[in-house]
Parts: C-alpha cells; structure tokens; sequence
C-alpha cells in the first residue's frame, strides 16, 4: 500500500522512522482515564497507581484544583506569550518569590518544564571552551543539556565521588548531578561533590526533582536534608510536575546567576511561558506542602512502612530512603513480565529497561505517595513476594 511516507520520503529517511524489533524494547502507551486517589484507570482497568510521581497526591487536591480554575478566569487558560512579552502574570511573580523562599535561594526562575529549566540553564552558562562534569547516570534533560551546550564532557561512574574527585580538573566549570536519582531513588553524595566543587572553582548544580518535597524536614530536598545552602550549591532546579501535582520547572540561586539565565536562557525566552492556572497550581501545593504537613507525614510513613515489609520479604531492593523503590530485576523481559502479573492482579507498577538504565539491570519503578494505605502497600509486597521472577 503506498502511504504518505512511501511516496514522499527518501529511502535513506524512511530507515530512521523504524521501531525496536525486539518487544523487550519496544515503548507502548496505555490511555489513562479517571484518576481518584491511589486508584487509575489504564485501558480501562482499574488499579492501584504504584507508578505516578504525583507523591503527595496534590494533582487530585480540592484546593489545587480550585486553584487552577480561579486562575484560568482571571488570566485565562494559556500565558499566550514568552515571559519576556506579556507571558509573566503575577501568578509567576508569586510562585517565583515563594519558590526563592522556599529553597532559600536569592531568586527562581520558572520555566514551562523542568526539562527546559535544565537545558535553558546549562546551555545559557557553559560555553564550548568550558568542561562538564556530570554524573554517568544523569537524567536525559540533564545529559542532553550538555550535549546541546557544545561543552567538553565529563562523566564519572554513578553517585561515585571518587570517581568525579578523580576526574575533577581546573578547566570544569559546571559539576551536575540529580539530587534524589529518577530511576534509582539513591541520593547523590552532595555534601563531597559540593567540597570538590568549592576546592576546585567549579559550580555545582543540582537537579533535584525527585527530592523536593519529599525528603528533608520541610520538604526542601536532598538539600534541606544534608543542610546546605545556596553557598554551597548554587543552582538548583527542581519540578513542579512532581511532588507539588502541577506542570513545569524552576531554576533557583543568586541574583547575578538568575538574571543571566532571565537574559540567556533560550528556552526561557523562546518558549511560551508556564500556563497561568499551572503556576497558580504550583503556588497552592507549595503553600499546602508549608501549612499542612501531615501530607509529607503521610507520605515518610509509606515509604518506611513498604521497606519495612520488603525487607521482610527479602525483595531486591535498592538503596533507597525516598519515595521511588525499585526492585532490581536485571533483564527486560523479566521486568516486563512482572509488571504484566501485577497488572493482572491490579496494580501499575512500571517496568523500567535500557537505555532508560544501564543493560542488565531492569527493574520494577515502585512509588509511593501519600494516598497509599497500609493495606495496599501489604498487598502489593504478598503478590511481588510470589513472583518467581523476582526472586530467583
Ligand atoms: C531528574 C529529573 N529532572 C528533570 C525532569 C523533567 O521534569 P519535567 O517533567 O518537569 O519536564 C525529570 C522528569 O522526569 C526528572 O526526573
């Protein structure tokens, strides 16, 4: 049958357009419908959500979803322009000085993803001359950031600070790391990378998507937790698709470093800015996260609970204190599997392979979120203790 494709592309384009051939790797979509608390409908099933990063279940909160319709009336639905036009409402204005206050930085900047925030900042400060230093197992908007700023690249072995020590020179001008690690949920050792920055010129950014609002006493992220501040670690960015249930990213430090990325950063001044209602989203969960902590009480309560059952179970656990606990499996196929036979007893746990994570090790991505209750944290652990997959 002739197509578009076959008619209008040249054989040596059509090659790019192919798909894994092995069904290991192959990614699929399921259509989600109605999401109520712990529970989601996935091709119309519906299962216990063990796989949402939504780890203070804010997404589904009443006055977060107030929020964003009151916003949506007062500056409407979309910003309709950069925010160096007419994009920057006094939602963002709001957002960014309670986000400087939050972190305990000079300013934040907002941008329309955390992925964006990423690349807009490390290409607006490394210049082609400059080299990089980064975690091997960055977040891809962090590793395609570099790429994209032309940068001399450096990459030490995981959260191995002897390693980045070792590759650590005079010529790095950026050292990049996440904060709590997208797929693994370990820690980078921020308190060392942050001495070896300072030792050695270098400015230290940390991407910490994973940890805000989850880990540190007031939410504030690996940072809080290992009490450093903006002298220490200058740049930090973070999400608000996360922990705070909304949609977008921010940049957060100095002045001086925040006004350079307000002049420089293409994907601030390129990219229309955050949708107004989502800001006004984000400002209400942060505001929540301040005044009502039993939110991440809830939330630190799941997580000891799970390990304290796995544990018992012996599941193969990474190291891990945040809210993402995955089961090391090793191969795809394996993973895939697993996650089949929990689906079929009503859960959605996500399968996680290469290139997302190095070859062989595969693994079931576990979240936790507020929402969960004791019981269904049990059952989860009895059927993952009955998978002969996962165990042997
Ligand atoms: C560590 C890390 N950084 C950045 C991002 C991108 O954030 P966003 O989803 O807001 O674009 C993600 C999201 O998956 C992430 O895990």
């Amino acid at each position: 049958m002739q197509t578009w494709a076959t008619v209008n592309r040249p054989e040596a384009l059509m090659k790019d357009w192919r798909v894994p051939r092995e069904a290991d790797a192959r990614r699929i979509r399921q259509v989600r419908g109605d999401i109520c608390n712990d529970h989601v409908s996935l091709d119309g099933h519906t299962q216990i959500n063990f796989c949402s990063n939504d780890y203070l279940g804010f997404s589904q909160n009443v006055q977060v979803c107030e929020a964003i319709a009151e916003a949506a009336s007062r500056y409407g639905v979309g910003a309709g322009a950069s925010p160096l036009i007419t994009g920057y409402t006094e939602i963002h204005e709001a957002l960014e000085e309670a986000l400087a206050r939050f972190t305990g930085r000079d300013c934040a900047l907002v941008f329309s993803s955390g992925y964006l925030g990423n690349l807009g900042c490390i290409t607006a400060l490394a210049e082609r001359t400059d080299t990089i230093l980064e975690d091997r197992l960055n977040h891809a908007s962090l590793l395609d950031a570099v790429s994209l700023s032309g940068a001399n690249r450096k990459r030490y072995a995981h959260a191995d600070f002897e390693d980045a020590a070792r590759l650590m020179s005079t010529d790095v001008a950026l050292l990049v790391t996440e904060g709590v690690f997208s797929m693994g949920g370990d820690i980078a050792p921020i308190r060392e990378l942050a001495e070896l920055a300072h030792a050695n010129g270098a400015l230290l950014m940390c991407d910490d998507a994973h940890g805000l609002g989850v880990l540190g006493e007031h939410g504030g992220g690996v940072l809080e937790d290992a009490a450093l501040g903006q002298g220490e670690v200058p740049l930090l960015v973070g999400t608000l698709s996360k922990a705070l249930g909304a949609q977008g990213g921010f940049v957060a430090g100095p002045h001086g470093l925040m006004e350079h990325l307000l002049q420089y950063a293409r994907t601030y001044t390129y990219d229309t800015a955050l949708a107004p209602p989502l800001a006004a989203a984000a400002l209400e969960s942060l505001q929540l996260l301040e005044s009502e902590p039993e939110h991440l009480e809830r939330l630190r309560g799941n997580i000891d609970y799970f390990l304290q059952c796995a544990q018992q179970k012996t599941l193969p656990l990474m190291p891990s204190r945040s809210a993402i606990q995955p089961l090391l499996v090793g191969k795809a196929s394996a993973a895939l599997a697993i996650s089949q036979q929990l689906r079929e007893k009503g859960f959605a746990v996500s399968a996680i392979r290469p290139p997302t994570v190095p070859e062989g090790s595969a693994r079931l991505r576990i979240t936790l979120s507020a929402c969960h209750t004791h019981a269904q944290i049990d059952k989860l652990i009895e059927v993952l203790g009955t998978s002969d997959k996962l165990l042997t």
